[in-house]
């Protein structure tokens, strides 16, 4: 039996496939969870590395030291060759991210019982949206890392084909499908011929006939909403005594999961400072201060988050943010949250239709559309998307686990 799998390194969660006849193919990460979610915490008190949800506990619970989630941003970013600090120590992103993927494959021979050697990485049809270079480089850095962590062979697929597989390993007669990934940081479109005699083939590119992607996902939901419906709290758009508006940087930065560190830097710190002198909203400008001294702001985008899952199943939720408003709740609604997330929207649904239109397939002959992904469960974002291809029949797919169990299926075909 082959010693490949598939690992599929997500912005939100990730997952590593191994395909064994008659066996699920998703292997365990975490106890008996199926997905790890992308998180790394430095303690620094202890000096250890904590991953998943371990981590996420470890932060939360209060202990000195470093979050990073949405590591996956960092690639093709140019704050992949950047640092944290903690503690007066340099931490770098990279070797975080590396220590990541190497807790993935660690944890995933552990579950399999055997070393992988080979591996089939997932990734979204375009990490950079409209620059080759760095979308290669994206590419060249998680190859790199992981060969460094162990991998001797390394291939990439595109996430939105091996969802593909998965689906494909369902079904009895030939589709033309739609395939939907909507993750935490792209969503990605495959328009692929799917049938069981398909399947066995190894070269599957006649079958393909277009992919797509862009640069959106759940994480640019949570900023949207941040700062729509939090970040105003905080000052957000208040203005100072000399009547100029609030610098937005620090808001953007603790509403983009990948930069809330910048926010603890010291020369924000001091920016902060300088400002609270000038400014009107004092009590705002409190919960900020309050919020980067407690190094609160992963705490809050996890709020947010749940906030905006919560708003998928109900019309409204309440926030309660007791670090910060230990008095009073904040309402999300999900009209709001729409008009927020809207240009988001449409920008995906564009996507959708410049595939259908390169493909020069009719939204008529496709016949299903396979949704995964943990935002495709927002529902005006699945409605959107759904109307691309009124006709089609709507499937629903394992939302964090396909994208694995397609990779798998591509690492037993690929290298035996
Ligand atoms: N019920 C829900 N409604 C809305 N969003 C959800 C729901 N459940 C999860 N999400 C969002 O889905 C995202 C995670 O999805 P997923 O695990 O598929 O992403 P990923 O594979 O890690 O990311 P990517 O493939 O983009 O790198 C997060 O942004 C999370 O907040
Ligand atoms: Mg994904």
């Amino acid at each position: 039996m082959a010693d490949a799998c598939g690992v599929d390194f997500g912005t939100s969660n990730s997952t590593v496939g191994w395909s064994r006849p008659g066996q699920p193919a998703l292997l365990m990460l975490e106890d008996e969870k199926l997905t790890l979610p992308s998180v790394v915490f430095f303690n620094a008190e202890d000096e250890t590395v904590n991953f998943g949800r371990a981590a996420l506990a470890s932060y939360l619970a209060g202990h000195e030291g470093r979050l990073m989630r949405s590591l996956k941003s960092l690639l093709g970013s140019s704050l992949i060759d950047g640092q944290t600090e903690v503690l007066g120590r340099a931490l770098s992103y990279r070797s975080l991210l590396s220590q990541f993927i190497a807790a993935l494959k660690h944890r995933a021979e552990r579950s399999a019982g055997r070393e992988f050697s080979h591996a089939v990485l997932g990734r979204p049809v375009f990490f950079v949206d409209g620059d080759a270079d760095a979308d290669h480089l994206a590419e060249q850095t998680l190859a790199d890392i992981a060969r460094d962590v162990g991998f001797r062979e390394v291939a990439f697929q595109y996430e939105p084909i091996a969802a593909a597989f998965d689906y494909e390993s369902q079904i009895d007669r030939e589709e033309l499908v739609l395939v939907a990934d909507i993750g935490g940081g792209t969503s990605d479109f495959s328009l692929v011929r799917l049938s069981p005699a398909h399947a066995k083939k190894i070269d599957r590119r006649g079958d393909v006939l277009a992919t797509a992607g862009v640069h959106i996902g759940g994480t640019d939901f949570d900023k949207y909403l941040s700062l729509s419906s939090v970040m105003p709290l905080l000052g957000l758009g208040s203005r100072l005594k000399n009547n100029s508006e609030m610098p937005s940087s620090f808001y953007f930065n603790l509403a983009t999961w990948h930069t809330i560190n910048l926010a603890y830097t010291r020369h924000a710190e001091s920016q902060l400072k300088d400002i609270y002198r000038d400014a009107i909203d004092r009590d705002k400008l409190d919960r900020l201060r309050d919020l980067i001294l407690q190094r609160a702001g992963h705490w809050l985008a996890l709020k947010v988050e749940q906030g905006k899952i919560e708003l998928s199943n109900a019309d409204s939720t309440e926030l309660v943010l007791e670090r910060l408003m230990p008095q009073e709740t904040v309402t999300l609604d999900r009209d709001r949250f729409d008009g927020a997330i809207s240009p988001l929207v449409s920008a995906i649904e564009s996507t959708v239709l410049g595939l259908l239109s390169n493909a020069g397939i009719g939204k008529e002959q496709v016949s299903t559309i396979f949704f995964t992904g943990g935002s495709s469960a927002v529902p005006a974002l699945r409605k959107k998307i759904a109307m691309a291809v009124p006709d089609a029949r709507q499937v629903e797919g394992d939302l964090f686990g396909s994208i694995g169990a397609g990779l798998a299926l591509d690492a037993a075909r690929r290298f035996g």
